[in-house]
């Protein structure tokens, strides 16, 4: 017995060792020096990307790059777990190896941190889709109940209200919003004076898909709450590239997806819930623990997705640890550097257009632009023949370029050459 003890001692404390125990307590190197403010620090940290260094990558709004930090916390779990299945026994003090089932306290405590919430108002899915999912099938709407959204929603974002819309007869309103709206008080009223007795759910990006047009989504919410109808942000776009404050934004729920700005292993997602609404939220997925309407546990009940692959909470974790050693004002700052560097070059280029929008509070590191005469695609594979730039196509006119803290001053200053060079040879 005694033996057993021991053995048992021995292997958490290799267990440990191997950060795998507590799992969630599973942490990356921070970047060390160089010191953050000595210019040499962007390049330290270029370097733990995998891409060449002879390839630019500038297309985070669909998939991030994530930092080798990740990827070997991923790698290395995932090998320990195969190493050491047999120890597996299910009780209570042996590490978990499967998600899906426990509740992940500690990870979604540094979770809810980035978003300004409760451990308890935070769901772990899959992705953004999936959270909108949860909201849009979970709410008892009757049929001719409206929800409000944009013209411009990414379809992960409308799909699961149209599926509703079909099957039940709720009723979808798609605003116009402007392609791209002027101002934030033109979208804000736009929305205020869509608003009529049957409004029982607005779902609105924080960050739009296609031209990274940044919502008001605070003042939105702010329309919603009195007339008590329900907010969704879906922020897909946003995490780990804008500040994210769920109170002060006011809204009911916040999806979004960490494989994209939070550079985290595809396969995560976050659903924040406030606390105040997660009685009218039903699970619509469904486990042991559909029906917990405990407060402490708070959204455990909507992540009840059967077993899952825990090596993927790890390295969302390890992605939350690099991005917090980095800092969020930092990463935010260098966002709004490059992507401003572009801008303004390509403000100095005589056939060059910028489809997002030009109101400093709407812009971010998304900017969808193109060269009068040049299509999308040519324009994406000059970018990529000539010097390994990947942006992606959007459109018959435009790319969209999005600028992360990996990318260089240089980099963009390429891009503009490439751009230069297009309008003289068009
Ligand atoms: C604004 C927006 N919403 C939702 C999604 C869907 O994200 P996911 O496929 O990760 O669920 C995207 C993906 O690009 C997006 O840009």
């Amino acid at each position: 017995m005694l033996a057993r003890m021991i053995q048992r001692r021995d292997f958490f404390r290799l267990m440990t060792a191997a950060g795998l125990f507590p799992l969630m307590r599973t942490t990356t190197n921070a970047p060390p020096a160089p010191a953050k403010d000595d210019p040499q620090n962007w390049r330290w940290v270029r370097a733990q990307f995998e891409i060449p260094a002879d390839e630019t990558y500038f297309n985070t709004g669909t998939l991030g790059a994530r930092p080798r930090q990740v990827t070997q916390a991923v790698a290395n779990h995932l090998r320990e777990i195969e190493q050491t299945i047999a120890h597996f026994d299910y009780k209570p003090d042996h590490p978990e190896y499967i998600a899906g089932y426990g509740k992940q306290d500690e990870l979604r405590m540094k979770l809810a941190a980035l978003f300004n919430a409760k451990a308890r108002e935070i769901a772990l899915t899959q992705n953004a889709t999936m959270g909108t999912n949860f909201i849009a099938n979970g709410l008892d709407l009757r049929p001719g109940d409206e929800v409000l959204m944009t013209d411009q929603e990414h379809v992960g974002n409308k799909g699961p209200w149209e599926l509703r819309e079909k099957r039940e007869g709720i009723v979808l309103r798609k605003l116009t919003i402007g392609t791209p709206p002027s101002d934030p008080e033109t979208v804000v009223r736009v929305f205020t004076d869509a608003i009529t007795a049957r409004t029982r759910a607005i779902d609105v990006p924080h960050i739009t898909s296609k031209l990274g047009i940044v919502m008001p989504v605070a003042q939105i919410c702010a329309t919603a709450r009195p007339r008590n109808i329900f907010t969704l942000v879906d922020g897909a776009q946003a995490i780990g590239h804008v500040h994210i404050d769920v109170k002060s934004i006011g809204c009911d729920a916040y999806t979004t997806s960490p494989h994209k700005w939070l550079l985290a292993p595809v396969g995560n997602g976050l659903l924040y819930v406030a606390e105040d609404q997660l009685r009218d939220v039903w699970a619509t997925l469904a486990s042991a623990n559909w029906n917990n309407y405990n407060p402490a546990d708070g959204a455990f009940r909507l992540m009840q997705f059967g077993t899952a692959n825990l090596s993927l909470l790890v390295g969302l974790g390890a992605a939350v640890d690099f991005y917090n050693a980095i800092g969020a004002q930092r990463v935010e700052q260098r966002i709004v550097e490059l992507s401003n560097r572009l801008r303004n070059g390509l403000k100095t280029i005589d056939r060059a257009h910028i489809d997002s929008p030009t109101h400093p509070a709407m812009t971010c590191g998304i900017a969808t632009w193109g060269i009068e005469g040049v299509s999308g695609t040519r324009l994406m594979d000059e970018l990529w023949s000539r010097r390994k730039i990947r942006v992606r196509s959007v459109d018959e006119k435009s790319v969209r370029q999005s600028s992360h803290y990996y990318n260089t001053p240089e980099e963009i200053d390429a891009t503009l050459e490439i751009a230069r060079a297009l309008t003289r040879n068009a």
